[in-house]
């Protein structure tokens, strides 16, 4: 059984380029359109692999081209999908633009992703048993993520959520996730709490730990994460780079937190790691794509740490 196991999405990203996102109404020339293979469950799951993680994928795609594109990524990446199963659906597709900025908008249609059902689950039911840490995402069906979400935590699995995109969620739920990785936009619909400055971002995650939560872990764009414990409130610095496309930015920065969480690393090394990750995610166009490998995430540490003792 593997260490780490991402029980989520496959989407088939059609990138739009565009100097500026077009208003309600609005038509606007863009610059290009290509396509990507992502979803946010796929995307945590290469980013778990590339960084030198040991990785089962479980999901469902389409019998399709795109299908037989993400089964191959997952052979070339060394990810076991035994139990990536395949239905008469189609995979699911997304609408993706970019901004000159970098800035997404994303709306995917779940296809595939939403015939993953109970029968599924219950076929998985001794990997979930077996792992040491189940990686969720909000991409499958709801009823579904929280039945997994209540078996992991009934067996002593720990639970990774990342709650995206963002609904709702009970208490008696959100009291059984161990880490949960909401960015300032999520932890708002999460708590129905403002997260505009740090202060508001700390107070709404204060009061995920009062439902039961371990562990939040929340994104605070360019400034870093902030992460919250019944013992500890702190600030973890993010990395400045220029931004391409931010597109599984969020993605990257959970496989890393992951991968560095069950190789035993202190929660702030956790993060300070999953930050660097996500930071070279968007200076790259695509979401698989743009995932980088354990080397390239060790060397860009090491080349910024050079840089500031040169500079102090
Ligand atoms: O988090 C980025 C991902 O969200 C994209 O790859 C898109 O497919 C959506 O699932």
């Amino acid at each position: 059984m593997s260490k780490i196991t991402v029980i989520g999405s496959f989407v088939m990203d059609n990138v739009a380029k565009m100097v500026k996102f077009p208003q309600a109404g609005e038509t606007i020339l863009g610059e290009s359109l290509e396509l990507f293979p992502g979803g946010k469950g796929i995307n945590q799951c290469v980013s778990v692999a590339r960084l030198g993680g040991d990785v089962e994928m479980v999901g469902m795609l389409g019998k399709d081209a795109n299908g037989e594109v993400f089964r191959k990524i997952m052979k070339e990446d060394g990810i076991k999908a035994d139990n990536v199963f395949s239905c008469d659906k189609p995979t699911a597709v997304a609408q993706v633009q970019i901004n000159a900025e970098g800035q997404n908008r994303i709306c995917v249609i779940p296809s595939a992703n939403f015939v993953f059902g109970f029968d599924e689950l219950d076929k998985v039911d001794s990997v979930i048993k077996e792992t040491e840490l189940v990686i969720l995402q909000l991409e499958l069906r709801l009823d579904v993520t929280k039945e997994i979400i209540r078996r992991a935590h009934g067996y002593g699995v720990k639970v990774l959520l990342n709650p995206a995109p963002a609904v709702k969620l009970e208490k008696e739920i959100l009291g059984m996730v161990d880490y949960i990785t909401p960015n300032e936009t999520e932890l708002s619909i999460l708590t129905d709490m403002p997260t505009d400055t740090d202060e508001e971002v700390i107070a709404a995650a204060k009061e995920l730990l009062s439902y039961g939560t371990k562990t939040v872990v929340a994104t605070i764009g360019s400034r870093g994460a902030l992460i919250a414990t019944q013992d500890n409130v702190e600030i973890i610095s993010g990395y400045k780079v220029k931004a391409v496309d931010t597109v599984a930015a969020g993605d990257s920065f959970n496989g890393a937190l992951a991968v560095a969480l069950t190789e035993g690393k202190t929660l702030k090394e956790a993060v300070q790691f999953a930050n660097a990750m996500g930071a070279l995610t968007v200076t790259e166009k695509g979401a698989i794509p743009s995932l980088h490998t354990r080397v390239q995430v060790e060397e860009f540490i090491g080349r910024i740490s050079d840089q500031k003792i040169k500079e102090s």
